[in-house]
C-alpha cells in the first residue's frame, strides 16, 4: 500500500489523536460493559470508532500497537472463560432426502409407540451461523456462551451485549425467573460482503458464518459492536417454567423482545412437510442470510422430553439439508492417507476451489475400487461435491487429461511404514495392521487424542503435532503432558513466542480433568467412537472399574449395544502391555471423572436389567434409555447376575429362565408405575 507522505508535524498530531481515541474508546467500553454505566450515547461512541477507523485507514503506518482494532483474529478464544452448559447444547442429525424424513417419522412413532397418532412439527429454516446460549435471570441477560463442544462453551457476554437484536432486559414482565434462550448469531450476506471489502487481504473471512464467529471471538468488543450481527432464537436450554409446545414458547419469546423466525410454520402432514422444504429451498437465495437446510421439530415439549437424545442428537428433531454444492477442478496428485486405525484411503490433492464459501484443496476418493471404476487419474478435471460438514469427495471425471497419466495402482505396502497391506475380512477397506508401530497411525492417534471430541486441547493443531513428532518431543499422547521439558527448544522455534507457549501449556492443563466417556473415546481404540464410549462409561462408571474388568471378554459380552467386533477390538487393545502402560501414564496426569448418573436413589441404580417381550406403552428403546438414566446396566442374557427382568407381551424363554433363577420379574405396567 502507498503511504501518505505527510510532514513530521502532522504525523505527531495524528498519533496524539489516535492515542486519545484509543484511551477514550477503552474507557467508554469499560463503563458500558464492565460497570453497565455508559456516560455517552451509542451514537457518540460510534463516532469515536468511526474517526479512529478513518485515521487508521488513511495513515496505516501510524496504527498504534494498542489500537482498538488490533488483534483481529489473533486474539483467540483461549482468553474466554470456559463455562459448563447447564443443559448440553447438542447438534441435529441430518436427513438428505425424503426417504430419510419418512424414516425419521417412522422411528419417532415407533419410539413413542404411536402407530396411529399424527405428529405435529415446528418447521424452521436452518440458519448457518453460530449457536449461542443466553442466560436470563429475572428478565436480565446475565451471560452468553458459545456452544463450544456442546458441553463446555465460552463466556462471550461482553461481545453478545453489543448485538442490537439481543435484549439486555426482557421487554415485558411475564418472564420466568430463569431461562436459557438458544439461537443463532449470524451476519447477513450483504453485511458480510461489506465487511470483507473493508478488511485487508489476510483478514478477510471466507464466508458469513466464519465472519460471525470471528466477530464474536474478539477480545475487543468495539470490533464486535462495529459488525452488524443479528440473532434469531430457535429453542431453550434450562427454564424455571414449562412450556407445552414450541409455538407457545416462540409466541412468549416475542413478547420478551426475542426475535424468532418469520418463516417458522406448524405442520401436521407429511405432504406439507415436503412442500415446506421445497418452498424454503426455492427461496434460499432470496434469504438475506445463509441457510443450509430446514429443521423439523416435534412441536409438543412433553413428547420431546420422552424422545430425549441419542448420542449427541435429539430424537425429536432432524435437519433436512439442502442439496450439496458441486464444482469442478483439477486433480494435481493422488496421495494415500493412513488413518488412525490403519485404514488406507486415497485422497485427491486439488487445485484449490471455493465451494460455498469454503476453500477446498483435498477430496477423498473413498477407496481404490472407486478410482478404478470411475477411471480417475492425476491431472483429470473432476467434479467434487461438498455436502454439509462431510469431507468433500470426488464424484466423477468431467474431462480426461489428453496425455493420460498412468492408472493409479493399489498399493501393496503401507506408504509410511512399509508393512504389507491387507483387506479386512468383512470390509472393503485396505488396512495397515502395524497398529502399534506405524508412524502415520501413531501420529493420527495423538491428533485424535487432542481433538475437539476427545481431550479438546485447543490450539494444538495437527500441524504442530506433526512438527513436535518430527522433533521427537512427543511419541505418545502422554508425552503431551511432559512437553514442558522442551520449553526452551519450543520457544526458539519459528512461530512460537512466550504468549503462544503459555497458551499451549494452559490449554494442556485445562484438559486434564476429563469425563470418563471422553477419556475412553480419546484413546482412539478401533470401533470405540462416541456412542460406544458412552455405553462403556454408563456400564463401568469409573476408569478403575473399566480397567479392572473390560479386559475380560466375558464382562463385555452382556452389555447391550456392544457387538462382537467392538468387544474383540477392546479386549485386544486392553491386553497389550504397551497400551496398559500408556493408560497408566495418562492417569498420572489426567483426573478422569466418574460417569455421572442422573438418579442414584433409584431402585434400578447399579442393577442389571433385561427387557423382554413386546412393550405396549413405550418402545423398547425408550424403556432402555429410561432405565439407563436411572443407573441400570442393560444386559441381554438372563443369568445369575441379572437383578430385574421387565417383560411385555409374549416374553418367551427369558421370563421362564428368570423365574427359574428366582430373579425379580416386573410386568410393563408395574415398571411404568415404578418410574
Ligand atoms: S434446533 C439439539 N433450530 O444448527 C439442537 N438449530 O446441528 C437443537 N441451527 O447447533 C437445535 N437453525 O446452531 C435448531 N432453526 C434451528 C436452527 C438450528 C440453525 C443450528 C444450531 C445447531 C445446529 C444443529
Amino acid at each position: 500500500m502507498k503511504e501518505n507522505k505527510i510532514s513530521k508535524e502532522l504525523e505527531k498530531k495524528i498519533t496524539v489523536e489516535l492515542k486519545d481515541l484509543s484511551k477514550k474508546i477503552s474507557k467508554h467500553n469499560e463503563l458500558y460493559h464492565k460497570y453497565d454505566k455508559p456516560i455517552i450515547s451509542d451514537y457518540e461512541f460510534d463516532k469515536l470508532i468511526e474517526r479512529n477507523n478513518y485515521l487508521e485507514k488513511k495513515y496505516p503506518h501510524l496504527i498504534l500497537d494498542y489500537s482498538p482494532n488490533k488483534n483481529i483474529g489473533s486474539d483467540t478464544l483461549e482468553k474466554f472463560k470456559k463455562i459448563k452448559h447447564k443443559e448440553p447444547m447438542l447438534s441435529l442429525g441430518n436427513a438428505f432426502n425424503d426417504n430419510d424424513i419418512y424414516e425419521f417419522i417412522k422411528r419417532t412413532k415407533k419410539y413413542l409407540n404411536y402407530p396411529n397418532q399424527n405428529l405435529i412439527f415446528s418447521c424452521e429454516p436452518k440458519i448457518d451461523g453460530l449457536s449461542i446460549n443466553l442466560t436470563y435471570e429475572y428478565g436480565k441477560l446475565i451471560r452468553a456462551c458459545t456452544r463450544g463442544d456442546g458441553y463446555i462453551g465460552e463466556d462471550v457476554t461482553d461481545n453478545i451485549k453489543t448485538i442490537n437484536d439481543i435484549p439486555i432486559n426482557f421487554k415485558s414482565k411475564n418472564y420466568p425467573d430463569f431461562i436459557e434462550i438458544r439461537g443463532e448469531v449470524f451476519l447477513e450476506k450483504n453485511d458480510f460482503l461489506i465487511l470483507n471489502n473493508s478488511l485487508n487481504e489476510q483478514k478477510k473471512f471466507s464466508n458469513p458464518r466464519n465472519a460471525a464467529a470471528g466477530s464474536i471471538r474478539q477480545l475487543n468488543n468495539t470490533i464486535t459492536k462495529s459488525r452488524p450481527l443479528k440473532f434469531i432464537a430457535h429453542g431453550i436450554g434450562g427454564s424455571s417454567v414449562k412450556f407445552s409446545n414450541i409455538k407457545q414458547l416462540y409466541d412468549k419469546m416475542e413478547t420478551w423482545g426475542i426475535i424468532t423466525n418469520n418463516y417458522n410454520e406448524i405442520i401436521e402432514d407429511i405432504e406439507s412437510l415436503k412442500e415446506y422444504y421445497k418452498k424454503i429451498n426455492s427461496l434460499r437465495s432470496k434469504f438475506p442470510y445463509d441457510i443450509d437446510g430446514i429443521v423439523y421439530k416435534i412441536n409438543d415439549i412433553e413428547l420431546q422430553n420422552r424422545l430425549s437424545f441419542v448420542g449427541k442428537n435429539p430424537r425429536w428433531a432432524i435437519a433436512y439439508k439442502f442439496k450439496s454444492l458441486k464444482v469442478t477442478t483439477k486433480i494435481l496428485k493422488i496421495d494415500i492417507q493412513v488413518g488412525r486405525t490403519g485404514s488406507i484411503t486415497p485422497v485427491a490433492r486439488l487445485e484449490p476451489v471455493n465451494i460455498g464459501g469454503v476453500n477446498v484443496s483435498n477430496a477423498t476418493l473413498h477407496n481404490f475400487d472407486e478410482i478404478n471404476q470411475k477411471d480417475i487419474r492425476e491431472k483429470d478435471i473432476v467434479e467434487i461435491e461438498r455436502a454439509g460438514d462431510v469431507i468433500p469427495h470426488v464424484l466423477k471425471v468431467i474431462e480426461k487429461n489428453k496425455k493420460r497419466e498412468k492408472k493409479f495402482l493399489v498399493p501393496k505396502n503401507c506408504p509410511v511404514c512399509g508393512s504389507k497391506l491387507l483387506h479386512d475380512k468383512d470390509e472393503a477397506v485396505l488396512r495397515c495392521n502395524n497398529y502399534y508401530n506405524c508412524e502415520a497411525q501413531l501420529i493420527e492417534k495423538i491428533i485424535h487424542f487432542v481433538s475437539k471430541k476427545a481431550l479438546n486441547i485447543e490450539g494444538f493443531a495437527e500441524k504442530q503435532i506433526r512438527f513436535f513428532w518430527k522433533l521427537k518431543f512427543i511419541k505418545n499422547a502422554s508425552d503431551i503432558f511432559l512437553i514442558k521439558k522442551y520449553e526452551s527448544k519450543i520457544l526458539n522455534l519459528d512461530g512460537w513466542g512466550e504468549k503462544s507457549y503459555k497458551n499451549l501449556i494452559d490449554n494442556i492443563n485445562n484438559s486434564k480433568k476429563v469425563d470418563l466417556q471422553r477419556f475412553l473415546f480419546s484413546l482412539g481404540i478401533r470401533y470405540i467412537g462416541e456412542i460406544n464410549s458412552l455405553t462403556l462409561a454408563t456400564h463401568f462408571l469409573s476408569i478403575e472399574n473399566f480397567l479392572r474388568n473390560a479386559k475380560n471378554k466375558k464382562n463385555l459380552e452382556d452389555i447391550d449395544g456392544l457387538g462382537p467386533k467392538v468387544i474383540n477390538s477392546l479386549v485386544e487393545y486392553l491386553n497389550i502391555k504397551s497400551n496398559q502402560d500408556e493408560i497408566k501414564k495418562l492417569l498420572n496426569f489426567c483426573e478422569v471423572n466418574n460417569y455421572k448418573k442422573i438418579n442414584t436413589k433409584s431402585k434400578f441404580n447399579n442393577k442389571f436389567v433385561i427387557f423382554t417381550g413386546k412393550l405396549l406403552v413405550m418402545s423398547r428403546e425408550e424403556a432402555k434409555n429410561k432405565a439407563i438414566l436411572l443407573g441400570a446396566k442393560i444386559s441381554t442374557s438372563v443369568n445369575t447376575k441379572t437383578d430385574y427382568l421387565i417383560y411385555g407381551e409374549k416374553p418367551g424363554s427369558k421370563l421362564k429362565k428368570a423365574k427359574e433363577l428366582k430373579i425379580k420379574t416386573i410386568s410393563e405396567n408395574e415398571w411404568i408405575k415404578m418410574i
